[in-house]
């Protein structure tokens, strides 16, 4: 057992800061085993989200020294001896108390992509779909939701102005895994653009950094949906037929 420093956010956002507390840390431990601790010692009203403590249910996402982590998965051992350690809430979304964000706007967000659209015609088992369209896609059903991708991408993350225009990586994605779905009739890329703010993505990869689960987001799901969009922009049949009406 040995003693570490923490900094842990307590309060609201506007009226909230830093408390430094001693806590016990012991071999094997991770950051939420500390937050548990704090709240069983010293703040037992300290609030914190948590669910499943196995990096599955995306609710334990903050920020640890600045970082956007589960702090599930943050294994004290990996911090330097030395080292204090500051856990704060996600920056991106309003503090609502202590560790817990409002994360409200993701689900605005999820609510606007349009839904998986098969045609009309098509009757249940009559589709059959190719193993390399069902592992394009597995990748992205992996996401937990922990929203950590959108706390970090610096287009919302400082830039609440920025916040109506711009769905952020994790539903930018939602809408690359249907524009991929072969099955799927509708046409994601003009909305992808015009109103869900792709356009805003510079490609800096920052969500992809932070992704626990390891989706390749930037890569995988932000660029190919770049590109569909710049197909469709500059495609001379596209661009006619969208002057004339027809798209
Ligand atoms: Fe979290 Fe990754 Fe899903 Fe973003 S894509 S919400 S970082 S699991
Ligand atoms: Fe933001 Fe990811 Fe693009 S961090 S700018 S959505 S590559
Ligand atoms: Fe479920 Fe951390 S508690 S992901």
């Amino acid at each position: 057992m040995t003693k570490r420093t923490f900094h842990v956010w307590r309060g609201g956002g506007e009226d909230g800061g830093l408390s430094q507390y001693e806590v016990e840390v012991n071999e094997g431990e991770v950051v939420l085993d500390i937050l548990h601790r704090l709240q069983a010692t010293q703040c037992p009203d300290l609030a914190v989200r948590w669910n499943c403590k196995a990096g599955k249910c995306g609710s334990c996402s903050v920020e640890i020294n600045g970082r956007p982590r589960l702090s599930c998965m943050a294994r004290m051992s990996t911090f330097e001896p030395e080292e204090s350690i500051t856990v704060t809430p996600m920056r991106t979304f309003p503090v609502i108390r202590d560790l817990v964000c409002d994360v409200s706007f993701n689900y605005q967000k999820a609510r606007e992509i349009p839904s998986f659209t098969p045609p009309a015609d098509s009757e249940p088992g009559d589709f059959r779909m190719a193993q390399a369209d069902v592992s394009r896609m597995q990748e992205f059903r992996k996401c937990i939701e922990c929203f950590l991708c959108q706390d970090v991408c610096h287009v919302i993350r400082d830039h609440e102005e920025n916040k109506e225009a711009f769905s952020g990586p994790r539903f930018l994605m939602r809408a690359a895994e249907l524009e991929m779905h072969p099955e799927d009739t509708a046409d994601r890329r003009k909305i992808s653009q015009e109103e869900f703010g792709l356009g805003y993505c510079n490609i800096t990869k920052c969500c992809t950094d932070v992704c626990p689960e390891n989706i390749q987001i930037t890569d995988n799901a932000l660029i190919p949906l770049k590109e569909r969009v710049a197909d469709r922009q500059y495609d001379p049949v596209v661009w006619l037929g969208s002057k004339i009406g027809l798209r």
